[in-house]
């Protein structure tokens, strides 16, 4: 470890050791990734055993694959891709979904896909994950093998089919049920929440991405086919080139959709202060007759001049302005949006440093839901009191995806702007904050109250994703900055370009 001190140096050991001793778990007989938290011993004891931290989720490994990845770990990774593959799921209603979690206890296989949930949430994003982590261990690998092989490949189409079919709605946002991503509990996050969103534009390409390789591979490629003039036969070939076009298709609308709906700064919230109210047909102004008194007042100073971000939902009548940590972070990972939003979603965050960062990067989402819409939104749920938990907590877990967008950035298109000393500045002292509080707090899961600095009152300690969080800003800012294109995906250019895998 360059230039680190011996403090810096046991910490990193530790978390470590935790990780790769306590944390990683066996199925098969093969290390296939790492529960949610370390279970009880010595002085890891206050989490409870009763719940299901102790089962690998999809979401919590996500940081773990990519760190598993950066340490050129390739086996534990394809063991657990191939592992959820199997369990994707066939059923009638079901069919093509990833599960939330899973474990093999005793020799016997126990999976959860939202039906042993608490409060019956089913878990969108694991489903969104499977395909982005496919195409990132593919991409670092270089495994095109893998990639073709044709338990993947149904993989990839069983999960497509899931998405790409027709509907009721005409907008290219994915509809969900409250609580179907990290933020599990009800939180006023159903209908079209930002990450889900986010999540899909990122597996719509990493999916067309993977079925590029297979068709070019083969030969089978046709670029400039037009979707409808593919002719469906009974060849698999058939269906990944109609798949790959469509999900194109969908992924552009979906982009767009996004900059015009979700994407908010100064200018554009003064726009949408002066819209009309019911309007009806092809051509206006204000698709979802949203009205002017639902923009929160608060917009004004979180935003400032410069600043911008993707709000939290559109629906029908019913925005969401709060913001997502996570979802605005891989809006910038994936380029969901441009480089210059990401300089003002970046410079958002460093103005809004004091709710974001407060004593604990970072907050999940913000403002708080409080008093009467607390009591009717989360229906009295006591963990998700103002600025608790999901509600506006700190979790450390989330520092990683903001480091790693920031330094994508840097290496992709360059210089941040005016305030680019001062963020980065702002990421050493989060990781900083981090060195110095989590061993002593015990790598707890979250932390609760306006600057963050108590443990979460129901956090699990031990927790992996806070643990691998730690160690991957670690490597992120002090081992290996070039490893931020880790979650590179193909970009719509790249995917219809004529040649780009061989
Ligand atoms: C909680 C979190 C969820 C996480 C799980 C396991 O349910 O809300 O996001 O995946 O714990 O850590």
């Amino acid at each position: 470890m360059k230039g680190s001190n011996s403090k810096e140096r046991s910490v990193v050991e530790e978390a470590r050791t935790l990780f790769y001793e306590r944390a990683l778990v066996r199925l098969d007989g093969k290390c296939v990734g790492a529960v949610a938290a370390i279970p009880k011993k010595s002085n890891f004891d206050l989490g409870g055993d009763n719940l299901n931290y102790g089962e690998i989720f999809i979401r919590d490994n996500v940081p773990v694959m990519i760190f598993l990845l950066i340490e050129g770990k390739y086996d534990i990774v394809r063991h657990f891709l191939e592992s959820c593959l199997k369990l994707q799921s066939n059923d009638f209603q079901t069919q093509g979904i990833f599960p939330t979690s899973f474990i093999e206890d005793r020799g016997k296989l126990c999976i959860d896909y939202g039906q042993r949930a608490i409060g019956r949430v089913c878990s969108v994003d694991a489903t969104l994950w499977w395909p982005i982590l496919a195409y990132i261990y593919v991409r670092r690998t270089g495994d095109h093998q893998w990639a073709i092989r044709r338990e993947v490949q149904i993989g990839v189409q069983k999960f497509l089919d899931l998405i790409l079919h027709p509907q009721f709605r005409d907008a290219p946002t994915l509809y969900v049920p409250d609580g179907a991503f990290m933020i599990d509990r009800p939180l006023d996050v159903w209908g079209n929440p930002l990450e889900i969103q986010v999540l899909l534009y990122g597996a719509l390409l990493a999916a067309a991405g993977l079925l590029r390789i297979s068709l070019e591979i083969q030969g089978y490629f046709h670029p400039t086919a037009k979707i409808h003039s593919i002719k469906l036969q009974d060849s698999l070939a058939d269906k990944q080139n109609y798949q790959f076009q469509y999900a194109i298709a969908w992924a552009k609308r979906l982009r767009s959709y996004l900059l015009k709906h979700y994407w908010v700064n100064s200018k554009t919230v003064q726009t949408l202060r002066r819209r009309p109210t019911e309007q009806y047909g092809d051509e206006v102004a204000n698709e979802y007759n949203i009205q002017t008194e639902t923009i929160p007042h608060w917009l004004q100073d979180w935003l400032g001049n410069q600043g911008g971000y993707l709000i939290g939902n559109i629906r029908t009548g019913r925005p969401d302005f709060r913001f997502f940590t996570l979802g605005n972070c891989l809006g910038a990972s994936f380029d969901a949006i441009s480089s210059a939003q990401q300089k003002s979603l970046f410079h958002l965050f460093l103005r809004n440093r004091k709710s974001l960062f407060a004593q604990m990067p970072l907050r999940i989402c913000h403002p708080p839901l409080i008093d009467k819409d607390w009591r009717i939104i989360t229906g009295f749920d006591r963990k998700n009191l103002p600025w608790c938990y999901h509600n506006a907590g700190h979790w450390p877990c989330l520092l990683w995806f903001f480091v790693q967008s920031v330094l994508r950035f840097k290496r992709k298109y360059g210089d941040l702007g005016s305030d680019g000393e001062e963020i980065e500045a702002m990421l050493h002292e989060s990781y900083d904050l981090l060195l110095e509080r989590l061993p002593q707090q015990k790598w707890a899961e979250y932390f609760d109250g306006p600057e963050g600095i108590w443990i979460g009152q129901q956090a699990r300690i031990g927790q992996t994703w806070t643990i691998v969080g730690f160690l991957l800003v670690h490597h992120l800012l002090k081992v290996n900055p070039a490893d931020a294109s880790i979650m590179d995906l193909p970009s719509l250019r790249s995917l219809t370009a004529l040649k780009v895998f061989r």
